[in-house]
């Protein structure tokens, strides 16, 4: 019998088919009353996939008494209620170093993109703005320039593995200093900021980081700087982030991330120095297929008593 897994999140018809050959699918992202449904299906789910934005909370957990195991696409699992799924006995698991390199080449992408002002020079371009205007505002330059990494974890190590070639001068902050980390440790995030013209927040999503790049962050990084955020949402204080953009406190942002995703803010859309995208840094072709696999591996490990491959619990 194939063991019966609930479904949180869309799935690609890829990864529809390489499920359905081993479990009995139930579309929870599917189902117009969710409570109904979990009421209906929850006894025999013994599996979840899910994904880093959706997670699974102690709410969803409570109508799962059988679940063994939450199987997550994404790095981060600050959705997955990993406290409650300890005290139910649930293994969850997520998908690290598979999608380290794209999330750092959107990083950078945001960085080139905020900073030599590729969006608007592309509008510049396209409006006839160009000939009716004259030559497009000059930009700054990347080299020399000061950046502060806030998460020197595998993704921030990543960027800063990018941003070395290009001369700038990197420093990072973090909970501790990092034994044989060459860049400048920064104790307060604060000071970083000051001291950067660019800061990237690269650390992870939940309660621990909630709100740090706060609005004295962003005054510190001031009108000539830049905030790039491949995070999460909830890092930044985003009321604060849209007021400083507005009145020139800060000045530019690059976002993957957003606070209320798919539909962020809509204050965003008429403010000009910013790039935004809609958090797409893992979303390539290559990273999401071995995302997926990995999903399938974790779950495949756990079914056959093995040791699960990417266990966040
Ligand atoms: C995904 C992410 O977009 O890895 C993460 O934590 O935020 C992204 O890779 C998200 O998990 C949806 O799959």
């Amino acid at each position: 019998m194939k063991p019966d897994v609930l479904v949180i999140v869309p799935l690609r018809p890829d990864q529809q088919k390489q499920l359905e050959a081993t479990y009995t699918l139930h579309r929870y992202d599917l189902a117009e009353d969710k409570n109904a449904f979990l009421a209906e299906v929850g006894e025999k789910i013994v599996a979840v996939v899910t994904n880093g934005g959706r997670g699974i909370t102690r709410a969803q957990l409570a109508f799962l008494p059988n679940l063994k195991v939450v199987s997550s696409s994404g790095v981060g699992y600050d959705a997955i209620d990993v406290e409650a799924c300890t005290e139910q006995g649930v293994k969850a698991t997520n998908t690290p170093d598979v999608l380290t390199d794209d999330v750092a080449d959107m990083a950078l992408g945001l960085f080139l993109a905020v900073r030599r002002d590729l969006v608007r020079g592309d509008a510049y371009v396209r409006t006839g703005a160009w000939g009716r205007d004259g030559a497009f505002p000059l930009t700054r330059a990347i080299k020399a320039k000061k950046v502060g990494i806030v998460g020197l974890g595998r993704i921030g190590k990543a960027i800063a593995a990018r941003l070395e070639p290009m001369g700038v001068e990197i420093a990072y902050h973090g909970r501790n200093e990092q034994a044989g980390v060459a860049y400048r440790y920064m104790a307060d995030v604060v000071a970083m900021a000051e001291w950067a013209d660019v800061l990237i927040a690269a650390m992870p999503g939940g309660a621990a980081t909630e709100g740090m790049i706060s609005e004295a962050v962003l005054e510190a990084l001031g009108p000539e700087g830049s905030f790039i955020n491949i995070a999460r949402g909830s890092v930044v204080d985003e009321a604060a982030l849209i007021a400083c953009l507005k009145d020139g406190r800060l000045g530019s942002a690059g976002l993957d991330v957003f606070l209320n995703e798919p539909t962020p803010d809509t204050a965003f859309a008429a403010i000009p120095n910013v790039v935004l995208h809609p958090h797409n840094a893992s979303g390539t072709v290559e990273t999401r297929g071995a995302m997926s696999q990995l999903v399938l591996d974790n779950l495949a490990a756990y079914f056959a008593g093995k040791p699960l491959v990417t266990p966040v619990n």
